[in-house]
């Protein structure tokens, strides 16, 4: 039998007659994706509005998806400080001056002129906008991770209860299909029951270098801890598909590798100027950015490809982005392995690596009559009692460019979900509520606690 025969699909599936390119879907590299099969249905009576709090990476993956679909969602306000990005996202979406802000907190000094609120702002900017918006009596779409702090976690989620309104948390992996598949196999009995599963979560070396050595997430006292800032989601989906509670946590993790004891001989503060390995070294800043072209989503670039040349070196010549990755403040570990105990004694193991040369999570489940493995792009489901096994797989047109998409198409499925949500005033009709998402927020501080102290540390949900 043709192999292709024996493929089972995840619905994410099959050619291009279904999948179209969109104009507005992009991952959160910026990349286009080809929209796997068609989410919820659902379109509301009159488009739900919104107000995004933060026009970057993220503000505008879900300003696209209302850009897609405006008898959804429409964005009717906008708080951006940096001027470029708010005139783009206020011209993108016809926000009309009166609804343009420099900063969040400016929105929440007008009454609520919209159904919901979107924070996109950065991590330590979660707290103050959620809190306001829930104040005025608006729903919320919240980027993770919910806050930094766990006192402020659980703040948030004391007043979401008070308040009655939905506040959905983007674990956008609980919406790829991929992971609802793999959860519905767990506990549908398709292997007997889960004794124990093995996670990893490669991030890949120059994403690593890019996010956790000069990005954003360079330093975890400034921002928060690569466990609650990158594994969130992982510690959510474990959790999330197993459908158990975890108990107890282990944790071990270290920055080996981006110190400045290992910068090469030659080596200069920026890959510009003039470093004697900048030709051969894989993080270097020019070949990154400028000769490859990635990562290119941080920069504000000009609207004609032909100048990007030269605004990518000004951005070398004054950002982080530039800056060799031996001599960052950084502090994130390079990699970083958890134990975790849940409830009926089922344990997980979860590693995340800086040094792969590709990402996308690889996951390992036992259980007592069959045995689940996977690397987003297709799983293998094998029961023990047929001796047969049978191969899931997650297609797209072009195999590459699901790998560029971290969450597995999980994004847009999560918007489509918050704006029937939100229409229906059902948080059920979500799977990413708050009171569904802190649990991994309170796994990730005792993993840190344990970290610290060389301790097995118990989640106190
Ligand atoms: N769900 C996911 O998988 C995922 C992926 C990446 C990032 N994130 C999270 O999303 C959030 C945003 O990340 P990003 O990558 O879009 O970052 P970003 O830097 O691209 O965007 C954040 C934006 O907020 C703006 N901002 C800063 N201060 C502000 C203020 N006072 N008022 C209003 N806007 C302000 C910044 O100028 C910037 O444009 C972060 O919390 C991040 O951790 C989640």
């Amino acid at each position: 039998m043709d192999r292709r025969e024996t493929l089972k699909t995840l619905g994410i599936v099959v050619g291009g007659t279904f999948f179209p390119w969109s104009a507005h879907a992009r991952n959160e590299h910026g990349e286009p994706l080809i929209l796997p099969d068609e989410f919820s249905s659902f379109a509301p009576a009159a488009p739900i509005t919104a107000i995004t709090l933060g026009a970057g990476n993220r503000g505008n993956v879900y300003g696209d998806f209302a850009a897609e679909y405006p008898d959804r969602l429409k964005i009717v306000g906008v708080a951006e400080p940096i001027p470029i990005r708010q005139e783009r996202y206020a011209s993108k979406h016809h926000i009309p001056d009166a609804n343009r802000f420099p900063t969040w907190e400016r929105v929440f000094e007008r009454p609520k002129f919209a159904d919901a609120i979107i924070v996109t702002t950065p991590d330590d900017l979660h707290y103050g906008p959620c809190m306001e918006a829930l104040r005025l009596g608006y729903d919320v779409l919240l980027e993770k991770p919910i806050s930094p702090s766990e006192r402020e976690c659980r703040d948030i989620l004391a007043r979401t209860r008070e308040s009655g309104r939905i506040v959905a948390v983007c674990h956008v992996l609980r919406y790829a299909p991929y992971f609802v598949k793999m959860r519905e196999l767990m506990q549908s009995g398709a292997i007997g029951e889960v004794v124990s599963v093995q996670h990893f979560e490669p991030i890949e070396a120059v994403h690593m270098a890019h996010s956790f050595v000069r990005g954003n997430w360079h330093n975890s006292t400034a921002t928060n801890p690569i466990i609650l800032a990158k594994s969130s989601h992982d510690l959510d989906i474990l959790r999330w598909m197993l459908g158990r509670e975890s108990r107890s946590i282990q944790a071990f993790g270290d920055l080996t590798w981006f110190r400045r004891e290992n910068a090469p001989p030659g080596s200069t503060a920026r890959c510009a100027d003039g470093c004697a390995v900048e030709a051969t070294c894989p993080y270097s800043a020019l070949r990154i950015y400028h000769r490859d072209r990635q990562r290119l989503y941080v920069f504000d670039l000009p609207e004609t490809k032909e100048r990007w040349g030269d605004a990518i070196l000004e951005y070398l010549r004054t950002t982080n982005y530039g800056r060799c990755v031996y001599r960052m403040e950084n502090d994130q570990c390079d990699h970083y392995v958890t134990n975790i105990l849940f409830d009926g004694g089922i344990t997980a193991s979860f590693s995340m690596e800086a040094f792969t040369p590709w990402g996308g999570r690889r996951t390992r489940v036992m259980g007592s009559m069959g045995y689940i493995e996977g690397d987003m792009r297709q799983m293998t489901v094998w029961d023990f009692r047929t001796k047969q096994s049978t191969v899931l797989e997650s297609k797209v047109l072009e195999q590459e460019q699901l790998a560029n998409d971290g969450h597995g198409g999980g994004d847009w499925r999560l918007a489509a979900n918050f704006v029937e949500a939100v229409a229906k005033q059902d948080a059920s009709v979500l799977s990413s509520t708050i009171d569904a998402s802190i649990e991994s927020h309170l796994m990730a501080f005792a993993a840190e606690r344990s970290r610290a102290r060389k301790t097995v540390e118990e989640v106190r949900v």
